[in-house]
């Protein structure tokens, strides 16, 4: 028995957050190991470095080098050490976050020819393939929606629509390592279904 991956993506406004915090209490209660609940952007001063960043509008490809210096980070300090331990790791966010919206913001930075490409071979020595991914489907129009007024710089429908896009080529790619969930549903359905599939996908 080895230890797990599972990530949760989606566009902002998705409800990743709900769906994870709900989706760790199902595994607890159901599984006899460990589940670690975790995020990207991280809450270390890196993950603070990424949020000022996008604050204050930094180049494009310097945003990506800095979600990358905090993706090492986490995954040196905080996953591997609880994978070591055979435990379950869920993070609210990951590296396929990274390939849909700095693909996004580095789209606009003509040098680059296809970004996602650029980002997923930036990383491919040093990051661990999740077991699993999660992809809550929810428009664009949706989660703005639920967004209403509280918008920061990726917030707003345009950009969204290219990293939905995004999302969708990055899953084409790798159909197996997904689970597409439809998260305009209520919480509860949602739910329900990530944990009627989760078994058929990977093995606690
Ligand atoms: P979010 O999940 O909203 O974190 P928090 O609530 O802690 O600020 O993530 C912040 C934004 O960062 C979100 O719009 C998605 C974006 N993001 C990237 O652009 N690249 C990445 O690699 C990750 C992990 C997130």
């Amino acid at each position: 028995m080895k230890g797990k991956i599972i990530t949760i993506e989606g566009i902002d406004g998705s409800g990743k957050s709900t769906i994870t915090e709900a989706l760790v209490e199902k595994l607890n209660r159901k599984l006899e190991r460990k589940i670690i609940k975790t995020k990207e952007p991280t809450d270390s001063w890196l993950g603070n470095s990424v949020r000022k960043g996008l604050r204050k509008n930094i180049d494009p490809l310097a945003e990506a080098f800095l979600f990358t210096a905090d993706h090492i980070e986490h995954i040196e300090k905080e996953i591997k050490p609880h994978l070591d331990k055979k435990r379950i790791v869920i993070s609210d966010r990951y590296s396929d976050s990274f390939y849909a919206y700095q693909g996004a913001t580095l789209a606009q930075n003509r040098s680059i020819k296809n970004p996602i490409k650029y980002l997923k071979n930036l990383r491919k020595d040093f990051t661990i393939k999740p077991d699993l991914t999660i992809f809550l489907d929810v428009s664009p129009r949706t989660a703005m929606e639920r967004l209403g007024e509280d918008k920061i710089k990726f917030e707003n429908l345009e950009f969204q629509k290219k990293v939905y896009e995004n999302f969708e080529r990055i899953i084409e790619e790798e159909r197996d390592r997904f689970l597409v969930v439809d998260g305009e549903k209520a919480k509860d359905d949602v739910i329900n279904q990530i944990m009627d599939s989760i078994e058929l996908k990977i093995n606690f």
